[in-house]
């Protein structure tokens, strides 16, 4: 927003953050953020505060707050958000656009609508919109600066002017923008997540097909993704996804289903959940395999995890299927030690026995089975012949199905890939 020529606030209540921002430093892992946050720092056009109070004045105010999943059941935790809608209603004082961006069930922002008009003062016309975020992690600059689209739920005429004028760069250059209410824009924020999961399970069941007959799913996405029905994108077999966004959104949306009366329309998510879950234990049972036959030692096989994050250009390990394979074997007795270059800080604090390294050659050194499972192009580059020196033995499972087999092979590895012969 400071980018595009707003003066902007920034409201986070933890306080190392807010010193990290305001030094403009960005407190975690992203492409080509730490310029623009360093460069509007010193504009002077973007502060950091931990006083909301700071922020009350403004035009538009954006709540960005997370609704992870709950702990005890597969729903939403709304803690955040309506914690920030209670603190920021009384402080408001003249006409704004309070602006949802979190995820969240439907029917939430009508709820937040009621509790807005109930505690803003008087005179403050406080207006309530929803505005869906689509950003992925390792490109937020990219999709926020130049998104696919924009949806706007709201039905008042001067919420939808001041998105309008918030968003005009994009809306200038051609980005379609579908104005909506409020519910379908909630709606199409978990659609297309629980669609992107969909489609990434959908590739991963005929991955499953294919191991049993010998068959290439990397061949078949190709084919089939040629159909411009289909589309060639988010059909990447492997390890599964994860993250913080579309394993608790498609959970979500099943319990809001099911609160709703409508849970068969969401049932199939339960089989995206399941196919996903699956991959990460195909990956425990092929190390298995791997080391059968070996001699058993004090220490265990040593296992080499190329990469924690749940995605390259992260250094998010919420749900990172690298890091659930890391904890399983580490609890069956494997010697684990995980490489990544950025996440290994994250993934050490939250599996704190596991070894890390940021050395590669350290992380390969005596290994019996090393495990690909985060797609960083560092690891593309990894020359096969000069790796079978430094591991124990030459044994590889290509959980992101990028390696090249053949290469890999003719160094002397034997390699398992997910859904390839
Ligand atoms: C996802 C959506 O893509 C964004 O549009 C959305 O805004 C965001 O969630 C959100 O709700 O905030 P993100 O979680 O950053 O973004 O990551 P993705 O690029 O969607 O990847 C998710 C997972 O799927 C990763 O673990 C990735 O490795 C995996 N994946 C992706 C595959 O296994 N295969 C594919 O073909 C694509």
């Amino acid at each position: 927003m400071a980018e595009l020529g707003f003066d902007v606030v920034g409201v986070e209540s933890d306080p190392g953050k807010v010193a990290a921002l305001r030094e403009g430093r960005v407190p975690f892992y992203e492409p080509a953020l730490p310029e623009l946050l360093s460069r509007h720092v010193e504009s002077g056009r973007l502060r950091f505060t931990d006083d909301l109070s700071e922020a009350a004045a403004a035009d538009v105010h954006f709540v960005c707050v997370g609704t992870p999943q709950q702990p005890d059941s597969l729903g939403a935790d709304l803690t955040y958000v309506d914690a920030a809608i209670e603190s920021l209603a009384p402080l408001l004082t003249r006409p704004t656009v309070v602006v949802g961006k979190s995820t969240v069930p439907v029917g939430t922002a009508e709820r937040l609508t009621a509790r807005l008009a109930e505690l803003a003062p008087a005179g403050a016309e406080a207006l309530l919109a929803w505005n869906p975020e689509f950003l992925r992690e390792g490109f937020a600059v990219e999709d926020t600066l130049r998104p696919d689209r924009l949806v706007l739920g709201t039905t008042h005429e001067r919420a939808e002017a001041t998105l309008r004028e918030v968003y005009a760069t994009a809306l200038c250059a051609g980005t379609p923008l579908v104005v909506t209410d409020l519910a379908t824009a909630e709606l199409v924020k978990v659609s297309a997540n629980a669609f992107l999961a969909t489609k990434i399970s959908f590739i991963n069941a005929m991955a499953e097909i294919c191991e049993k007959v010998g068959a290439d799913v990397t061949d078949l996405a190709d084919a089939i993704g040629h159909d411009k029905r289909i589309g060639r994108k988010f059909l990447n077999a492997g390890v599964g996804f994860g993250g913080g966004c579309l394993p608790k959104d498609i959970r979500a949306f099943q319990h809001r289903a099911s609160e709703l009366g409508v849970d068969q329309a969401t049932a199939f998510l339960r089989d995206v959940d399941a196919i996903n879950q699956r991959r990460r234990e195909r990956v425990v049972e092929l190390t298995r395999d791997l080391v059968a036959g070996d001699p058993v030692t004090a220490t265990g096989p040593r296992v080499a995890f190329l990469g924690a994050a749940f995605k390259p250009d992260s250094d998010d390990v919420r749900d990172s299927p690298a890091l659930w394979i890391a904890e399983r074997l580490h609890r069956d007795g494997y010697d684990v030690v995980v490489h990544d270059p950025e996440a290994t800080g994250p993934a050490r604090a939250k599996l704190p026995e596991a070894t890390y390294t940021e050395d590669l050659d350290e992380a390969l050194t005596g290994a019996d089975v090393v495990l690909h499972l985060t797609e960083w192009p560092v690891y593309r580059r990894i020359d096969p012949v000069r790796a079978a020196g430094l591991v124990r033995h030459p044994r590889i499972v290509d959980g992101r199905t990028v390696l090249d087999v053949e290469a890999w092979r003719s160094a002397g590895w034997d390699l398992r890939s997910l859904g390839r012969p």
